[in-house]
């Protein structure tokens, strides 16, 4: 079986973009794939992370990810910080790295620019995603569009490292899922919809309660006219809110449209809501019980030994090649 890695930052809740964008592949993915899906909180603390909240969220995305259907006994579910291997290879990597190649990264570009102290964590981090990778042999790494250039680095790292030490990394794929399902910001249809965004109008928590999803559908921007028309170019909030209804109800776009034929904003709206609270409902039932029972310590832990059978012997492999 050909192995996928994913990780989600435990930087923020997790969105219903994290869930059509992400989980849901997983859940489909595991069937196929031996998989490893963690929390990467090594990387979340490339910027200040209130430590009770950083363990709080990491919990809670773990959480997320069972109750969203990945079986623990099927894909390694697991923190990054409990697999120590990772940051150890994340060092070995840094060497192989240029300074002109971290320079080049967008993402750092971004989230630096602006800042008067930037840290290092922030700088040499896609050092660490590369051995996140590189440590299972994965073949395939679902990305999105923000992470393919660090998945490109990572690739090159791969590659230097077979040259100068001998064949052994597998270079990694892409994974771009067939349903390229991009869901964008309930208040800007220009931004992608993101836990990080500091509005949480802009975005459906998975554990916001019904009345809260209510709400945040109803204040979701419209564009102008009132007709239900699936329209990117033009409709860009109505087109990302029928994308939303589209995903969560499993009706095709047209499907959609037809069914609010000649009925403005209001009525859509309004049963979009109603669709993502039924979406979410038994996802968030089961949350309830896996934090409430305690579960996810002993899933964490099972995940953790899992992953660690592979990737302490990949890294004492490297290590044996680079000389120690
Ligand atoms: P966020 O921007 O919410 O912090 P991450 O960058 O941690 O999300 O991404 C975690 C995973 O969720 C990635 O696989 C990413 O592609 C996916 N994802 C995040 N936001 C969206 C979105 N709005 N639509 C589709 N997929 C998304
Ligand atoms: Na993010």
């Amino acid at each position: 079986m050909k192995r996928v890695l994913s990780g989600i930052q435990p930087s923020g809740q997790l969105t219903l973009g994290n869930y059509i964008g992400a989980l849901q592949n997983f859940v489909k993915l595991q069937h196929t794939h031996e998989c490893y899906f963690m929390v990467v909180d090594l990387h979340a603390i490339t910027v200040p992370q209130e430590p009770a909240a950083l363990r709080e969220q990491s919990e809670s995305v773990a959480a997320l990810f069972v109750a969203a259907g990945i079986d623990p006994d099927k894909a390694a579910v697991y923190m990054q910080s409990h697999v120590p291997s990772h940051a150890e290879l994340g060092w070995l990597l840094t060497t192989l790295t240029y300074m002109g190649e971290l320079e080049r990264m967008t993402q750092f570009k971004d989230k630096s620019e602006g800042k008067e102290s930037v840290g290092a964590g922030l700088f040499v981090y896609p050092a660490l995603m590369a051995a996140d990778i590189l440590i299972y042999n994965s073949d395939l790494i679902p990305v999105g569009e923000d992470q393919k250039q660090h998945l490109e680095l990572t690739r090159d790292l791969a590659q230097r490292f077979n040259s100068r030490y001998g064949d052994f990394f597998t270079i990694p794929e892409p994974y771009i899922p067939k349903v390229g399902a991009r869901i964008m910001s309930l208040d800007d249809a220009s931004k992608k919809m993101s836990k990080s965004n500091p509005n949480p109008g802009s975005y459906i928590a998975l554990l916001d309660s019904p009345d809260v999803i209510r709400k945040k559908i109803s204040r979701a921007t419209t564009d102008s006219g009132r007709e239900v028309v699936y329209d990117p170019a033009n409709k860009p909030e109505v087109s990302n809110l029928m994308g939303i209804y589209a995903q969560v109800s499993g009706l095709s776009l047209q499907e959609v449209q037809d069914r609010y034929e000649g009925q403005g904003y209001g009525a859509f709206k309004k049963e979009l809501a109603e669709q993502i609270v039924a979406a979410l409902e038994p996802l968030q039932a089961r949350y309830n019980e896996i934090r409430s029972s305690g579960a996810v310590h002993d899933i964490l832990k099972q995940g953790a030994d899992k992953a660690a059978a592979v990737a302490d012997r990949t890294l004492a492999e490297v290590k044996r090649r680079m000389g120690f």
